[in-house]
């Protein structure tokens, strides 16, 4: 069975600079939710006659605007002023490797979001450890779990799609990328600084 590892764990620079800026981190955060649900439903629009895609895409679309609706909530809750949020430069580093034509592109995008589901499981999952509030760490560990199972999600449409071991080929590369988009700290607090 093929697996997801990410090629870099996070590091402690991160984890201490999301305890200090929690508030942007939960506000890049709602961000991400809404851009989640709304990369899926871009799939939909651009691939519509791919039942397994449709059927797969449309209710993690719906999964991820109900985390957004959680963090909204969190976020009234901590008295967090909802401001505008510059997005760290991350998924825009790592939309510029997607190949452009097809079926390349499919793809690169489905394993883009998988790396994308699972660099959000694992740090969600420190958010769980080390957040200040108890109400937040057990909100992240219960959505750190949800994250697993969308990489897991994205991961499968691609092995439904394309053979493994040319999965397990551009995973691997793009699992490189990934982890040296992040080798530096982002100065901006954000999920994927
Ligand atoms: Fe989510
Ligand atoms: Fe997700």
């Amino acid at each position: 069975m093929l697996v997801l590892e990410l090629a870099s764990p996070t590091s402690k620079d991160w984890i201490d600079q999301a305890i200090r800026h929690i508030d942007l981190v939960l506000l890049d955060h709602a961000n991400c939710e809404k851009k989640a649900a709304g990369n899926a439903l871009s799939l939909l629009f651009r691939y519509p006659a791919n039942g397994r895609l449709v059927e797969t895409l449309s209710p993690l679309a719906r999964e991820e605007l109900q985390h957004f609706e959680r963090v909204h909530r969190h976020l009234q809750r901590l008295g967090i002023p909802i401001k505008p949020l510059s997005a760290a430069p991350y998924a825009g580093r790592l939309n510029q490797h997607l190949r452009r034509s097809e079926p390349e592109h499919l793809l690169d995008t489905l394993l883009v979001a998988a790396i994308i589901e699972a660099r959000s499981h694992e740090r969600l999952g420190l958010l769980g450890i080390h957040a200040p509030d108890l109400e937040l760490r057990q909100f992240y560990l219960w959505l750190a779990a949800a994250e697993e199972r969308h990489w897991q999600l994205y991961l499968d449409l691609a092995l439904d799609q394309f053979p493994a071991d040319q999965v397990q080929e551009r995973l691997d590369t793009l699992l490189q990328v990934e982890a040296e988009i992040l080798s530096t700290l982002h100065p901006d607090p954000r999920v994927h600084s």
